[in-house]
């Protein structure tokens, strides 16, 4: 019997954290070995984030959790963000034992059908290079490439061992923290001298910063300090010098 895609978690009820675990689970091993200490999936309790995330009534939700279950089990999940102009497709795994048999197809056209009624005209998801079968199938449902990003390890910064200085200020910190504290993640922006303002994301004590100043400030303030920085920036194909990882941006316009 065919089963049936519906949320994982329903209305503002307490949502069940046995089947976001499973979710949390199948969504990190979805992404590249080598990604996933870095990524949000990886965090200890993202499990947490996922309730969190599920709590407000559905349409008052960014993100839309859509599971496929046999039974009481969960056998795929999807992890779609709404953007102001596009539905992305953040994750999506379904369980090795269930392959090859459409569900993988079945999830893209309820994704179609939720940007449909929500009158987003795109859909958009980031594809790893090496993940042939997964590209296959974004191709084959009309999904086409457009930009290359690459994933880098920053450099051993000179200044990690330094005294702090007060030129990068951490703007949001507190807010960091306490994410962090919950969920094993989170986002600060910090400010350089120049007044730019820049995204800077923990995952335990992985940072993903635009420079490896910034990831030594965010690091040194999470008490991380003492161990090797372990801080990596996402960028342009085109100006990379020796990637680890490599996605593929695709897209899909609906009208
Ligand atoms: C990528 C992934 C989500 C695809 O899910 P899926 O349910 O296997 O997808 P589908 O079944 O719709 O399509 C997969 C293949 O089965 C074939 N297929 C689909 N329905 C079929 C059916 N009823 N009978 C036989 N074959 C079928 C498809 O033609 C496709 O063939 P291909 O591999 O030659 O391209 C799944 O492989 C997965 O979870 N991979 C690991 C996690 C991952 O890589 N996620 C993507 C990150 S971007």
């Amino acid at each position: 019997m065919a089963p049936l895609i519906d949320d994982v978690a329903i209305g503002t009820s307490a949502p069940d954290r046995h089947l976001l675990r499973h979710a949390a689970g199948l969504l990190a091993a979805s992404v590249p070995g080598v990604c996933r200490p870095l990524v949000a999936y990886g965090a200890e309790r993202y499990d947490a984030f996922l309730a969190r995330a599920l709590t407000p009534p559905p349409a008052h939700r960014s993100l839309l959790l859509r599971g496929v279950t046999a039974g009481t089990e969960l056998i795929a999940v999807a992890d779609w963000r709404i953007l102001p102009d596009a539905l992305f497709l953040n994750g999506v795994a379904v369980r090795d034992d269930h392959r090859g048999r459409g569900i993988g197809t079945r999830i893209l056209a309820d994704g179609e059908a939720i940007a449909t009624r929500l009158r987003l005209a795109t859909m958009l998801l980031d594809v790893s290079l090496g993940n042939a079968s997964a590209h296959r199938l974004y191709r084959r449902n009309g999904f086409t490439d457009t930009e290359l990003s690459a994933w880098c390890w920053h450099e051993p910064h000179p200044g990690h061992d330094q005294p702090a200085t007060a030129v990068t200020l951490i703007v949001d910190w507190a807010s960091l923290w306490a994410q962090h504290d919950a969920y094993g993640f989170g986002d600060c922006s910090v400010r350089g001298l120049d007044g730019g303002i820049r995204t800077v994301r923990v995952v335990g004590d992985r940072v993903r910063a635009a420079s490896a100043a910034d990831a030594v400030v965010v690091s040194r303030a999470l008490a991380i300090r003492d161990r090797p920085l372990r801080a990596y920036r996402i960028i342009s194909d085109a100006t990379a010098g020796q990637p680890f990882a490599r996605f593929i941006r695709m897209r899909k316009q609906l009208r």
